[in-house]
């Protein structure tokens, strides 16, 4: 196909003057708009007018505000309201819309000749997800679709570079997508890598077999500087003596996306070399939105997640969500397909669940910029649902430091900035870091660190913030934001993971390593809590910069650097907690 982007842009407004709409719904303002093409895509042309996309309008939350208030005094250690977690009927009274502004858009719908009473209705009511064509979606936002091809995933996906919503709209709808979000499962960046350069190591029972009595932290084999095993976390982190009881009610949700499979053969190898108690328990795989579940297809990451989730939470039950989206676009095809955006998906299913699990974890993540600041926050607040209903959501930082590449900014001036991940920088998810060696542990050089540029720093974590930006004095000034939210919240080991992928150990290291891990420990205080009658954990941040801070070994030393620089900007404060 001809590269027509420049031209497409010039005639569409031409082309699409079809229904005549009142001056209401043809005031134009812009919602979102980038001004250059982002990283890795490039234009192939105009969209197919007859394209159907899969789209999803988030609608303001009227009673947000009492959503995050909600979810505060449920996960402060020191509110009477403390773990009195709230229902998906209670999440989703508050969630919903004002009747107004479903009004509103249900009468732009029709303008455009869409039937809004086929719109699916989620969250309350406040995601709408229908199908419409390019032609019409290109009407209603002011939008030029085109098709962008990614150089390295040779993936196409349908998108604008700018979108716009009418004015009487703007008070009442968070997002529209897919419009400006170029981010897709496949070029999303998992946080793990193989290690070659560390010699795997064939099981380590001797080492498991020194564990039996797990008295104190010095009995951490030194075996565990070099690789890591469950029975190296399992003695480092003091969980080896605990007996999880509540598996009846209590389990743990490993986030998996497009095309990584978690295979039960190789768990089974797994448990056979490290974790023998444990051999025969396996996992559960629930399949979201046509996902997955290639058993003769073990991904890295996939078998990362299981393998350590289980091995520290066993005999927890495990879940392993397989989240697909509809086939890849192939633009010469007729075939309709939608191009979604991570995690909206596997959101929007999790929501809908009235039980779900009590802990998560997901180890992919992209540069905060590149995702668009509405979609980012409506997203964000997806998390804040899932943490009001009682659930830990852990979430890798990611393994570029405090950035990766030349950390240009892509505001159009291509100043030098630190970067941000996102979802790690939401301020409703506990974002792991990564640590190395034991006695003393330090931090991991590639650990994902930083402060966002979109999210304002919550109150739990102010004073410790404050400690750290003290520290640190005029280092780094100017190149990260001193008000916004700052991560990680708290790290684990993340470097030389035995891992069996197709029958075979590897090492593996990233921040996806310890997501993991520190999730696997967090699934045992709840089985802990729960076994007594209590309520799960939910949102950690709050008792983690507060009373849970004590529980916490404090990591002084280490550095993240990135950007193509030296820096030092992982650091853990007096306070315990590491960021
Ligand atoms: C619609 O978008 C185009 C650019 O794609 C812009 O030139 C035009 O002014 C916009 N129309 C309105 C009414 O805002
Ligand atoms: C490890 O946990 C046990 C309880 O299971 C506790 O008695 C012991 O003090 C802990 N050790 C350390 C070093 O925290
Ligand atoms: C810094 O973070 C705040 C949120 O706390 C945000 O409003 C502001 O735009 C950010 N500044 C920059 C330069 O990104």
């Amino acid at each position: 196909m001809l590269s027509t982007c420049l031209l497409a842009a010039v005639l569409l407004p031409f082309v699409s003057a079809k229904p005549l709409l009142t001056k209401r719904w043809s005031d134009y303002e812009v919602k979102h708009a980038w001004n250059s093409v982002p990283k890795g895509w490039k234009c192939q042309g105009s969209a197919p007018a007859d394209h159907l996309l899969d789209m999803r309008i988030a609608l303001k939350q009227d009673k947000f505000d009492d959503l995050v208030t909600a979810l505060y005094e449920v996960s402060d250690p020191t509110h009477e309201k403390y773990g009195q977690h709230l229902t998906k009927e209670q999440v989703d009274a508050l969630v919903a819309p004002h009747p107004t502004s479903v009004d509103l858009v249900d009468e732009w719908l029709t303008a455009h000749g869409i039937d809004a009473s086929t719109a699916e209705r989620t969250n309350g009511g406040s995601w709408l997800r229908l199908p419409v064509t390019v032609d019409q979606a290109s009407r209603m936002l002011n939008a030029t679709y085109e098709i962008y091809h990614h150089e390295n995933t040779e993936e196409y996906i349908v998108r604008t570079l700018s979108y716009s919503l009418p004015a009487a709209l703007h008070p009442h709808v968070g997002v529209v997508t897919p419009t400006t979000y170029f981010g897709t499962m496949r070029s999303m960046r998992k946080t793990s890598f193989l290690q070659p350069e560390i010699k795997p190591i064939d099981n380590d029972h001797e080492i498991a077999a020194q564990l039996t009595d797990p008295a104190s932290l010095a009995t951490v084999p030194s075996s565990c500087s070099t690789t890591i095993t469950p029975a190296c976390l399992r003695a480092l982190y003091n969980t080896t003596s605990y007996v999880p009881k509540a598996t009846d009610v209590n389990s743990l949700g490993v986030a998996g996306y497009l095309d990584e499979f978690a295979n039960n053969a190789d768990l089974q190898t797994f448990f056979s070399r490290f974790r023998m108690d444990a051999v025969g328990a396996t996992f559960q795989t629930v399949q979201v939105n046509g996902g997955g579940n290639d058993q003769s297809d073990p991904g890295v990451e996939a078998n990362l997640d299981i393998q350590y989730t289980e091995g520290i939470s066993f005999p927890t039950p495990n879940v392993y969500f397989s989240t697909g989206g509809s086939p890849p676009f192939v633009p010469d095809s007729q075939t309709p397909t939608n191009t979604n955006e991570p995690y909206l998906d596997w959101l929007n299913f999790i929501l809908a669940q009235s039980s779900i699990p009590q802990t998560f974890t997901t180890s992919y993540g992209d540069d905060e910029q590149t995702v668009p600041f509405d979609f980012a926050t409506q997203v964000c607040n997806l998390f804040a649902q899932l943490g009001a209903r009682g659930s830990s959501i852990m979430f890798s930082s990611g393994d570029d430091g405090v950035g990766g590449g030349s950390c240009t900014t892509n505001d159009g001036t291509n100043t030098v900035r630190f970067q941000p991940n996102f979802p790690a920088s939401c301020p409703f998810v506990t974002t792991v870091g990564g640590t190395v060696r034991v006695n003393p542990e330090v931090a991991v050089s590639f650990s994902g660190g930083g402060f966002s540029n979109y999210f304002a720093q919550p109150s739990y974590q102010s004073a410790a913030v404050k400690t750290f930006l003290t520290r640190l004095g005029t280092t780094n000034a100017g190149l990260f934001n001193t008000t916004g939210r700052a991560y990680p919240d708290v790290a684990a080991q993340g470097q030389g993971f035995q891992v069996v992928i197709g029958g075979r150990t590897s090492s593996v290291a990233g921040t996806s390593a310890s997501s993991p891990t520190f999730a696997g420990v967090i699934a045992l205080l709840n089985d802990f809590r729960l076994s007594q009658g209590k309520s799960p954990l939910g949102f950690l941040n709050p008792i983690l910069y507060s009373t849970g801070a004590a529980g916490f070994n404090d990591i002084t030393s280490g550095s993240n650097p990135g950007c193509q620089t030296n820096v030092r900007l992982f650091y853990c404060s007096p306070s315990q907690v590491c960021l």
